[in-house]
């Protein structure tokens, strides 16, 4: 079995397997991740999914802005995280059944877990993806930082854990894979945190289209402006230092980190890098997808 122990602030944190997918304990509930498929979704019902350090908290700020018509002072009266709430921690089902439509969800979970109206068309589901490279660099720094995570003894470390999928959300390529596979039966749109990078305002424009939200153009520009990397960076309500110092300890991260794409050159060594291509190339041999790896590819030529 597969336990890993954390004990910053006194809580005990295990990697626990529940169904073929990790669980934290103290965060997740096995039995509440198991009822999330008998969820009645309504049909304004909006779901984010994402593997880890993938841009959930970006996604969060930009529907949370288009709700407030681009007016940030709109979205400041609740941390981005309680205005769009995770399903599968622990005390979440209740929010969700009480909550007036639209209800906008963020879950890392795989697709087995999910409602079956939801794996049925009934909702909007938005699937955030990044290039695994940029993911493993981020989720190394966000174990360094998140108390509930183990701190990994260092980079070589954590690079072994993620290539065994032996941390939260478990194997990045089958959570890709499965998601993406499954999109045909889904009110699906896909999008890539790399193609927000390149172009925002085409980004939040596909994502108006895709909910059938028309904004005007002064509301697509604050929209656009507050969910910027900088912007966020400086805005307390959306950049999570209003987390409790026992699930973040932000004397030793921060979670707008960087936003870059490329980051992974300054951490892989050769090796590595030769290793991760190998399993690349023979997971993803079958699935229509390219990522983008490099931040001079995200600039038009
Ligand atoms: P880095 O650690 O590489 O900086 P998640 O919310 O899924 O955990 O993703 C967090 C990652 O998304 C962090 O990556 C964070 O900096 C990045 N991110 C969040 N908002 C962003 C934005 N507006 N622009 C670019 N990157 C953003």
């Amino acid at each position: 079995m597969l336990e890993h122990t954390h004990e910053d602030s006194g809580q005990i944190h295990k990697l626990v397997p529940h169904r073929g997918f990790n669980l934290i304990t103290g965060i997740h509930s096995p039995e509440e991740v198991d009822r999330i498929k008998n969820w009645d979704v309504r049909d304004s019902d909006i779901f984010v999914i994402t593997y880890p350090k993938s841009g959930t908290i970006w996604l969060q700020q930009i529907l949370s802005l288009m709700e407030a018509k681009g007016d940030v002072t709109g979205t400041q009266d609740k941390m981005t995280s309680e205005r769009i709430p995770w399903i599968e921690l622990i005390g979440s089902e209740e929010g969700f059944v009480s909550s007036p439509s639209p209800r906008l969800r963020v879950s890392h979970l795989q697709y087995k877990f999910m409602p079956l109206g939801l794996r049925e068309g009934k909702c909007k589901v938005i699937y955030v993806a990044r290039n695994p490279k940029d993911v493993l660099v981020s989720y190394y720094h966000f174990h360094n930082y998140a108390a509930m995570l183990e701190t990994p003894k260092d980079f070589n470390d954590f690079f072994e854990k993620f290539m065994k999928g032996q941390v939260y959300g478990n194997c990045w390529f089958e959570h890709v894979k499965t998601w993406y596979s499954h999109r045909n039966e889904m009110d699906f749109l896909y999008l890539t945190y790399e193609e927000m990078i390149q172009d925002l305002q085409s980004a939040v424009e596909k994502i108006c289209t895709f909910l059938g939200r028309t904004l005007k153009e002064a509301e697509l520009a604050g929209v656009v402006k507050h969910s910027m990397f900088t912007d966020m960076k400086r805005n307390p309500q959306a950049n999570y230092t209003l987390v409790s110092s026992s699930l973040l300890n932000h004397q030793r991260g921060s979670f707008m980190r960087k936003g870059t794409v490329g980051d992974w050159k300054n951490y892989f060594t050769v090796a590595q890098n030769q290793r991760f291509d190998r399993v690349y190339e023979e997971k993803m041999r079958d699935v229509p997808l390219s990522f983008v790896w490099d931040i001079g590819d995200t600039i038009p030529a």
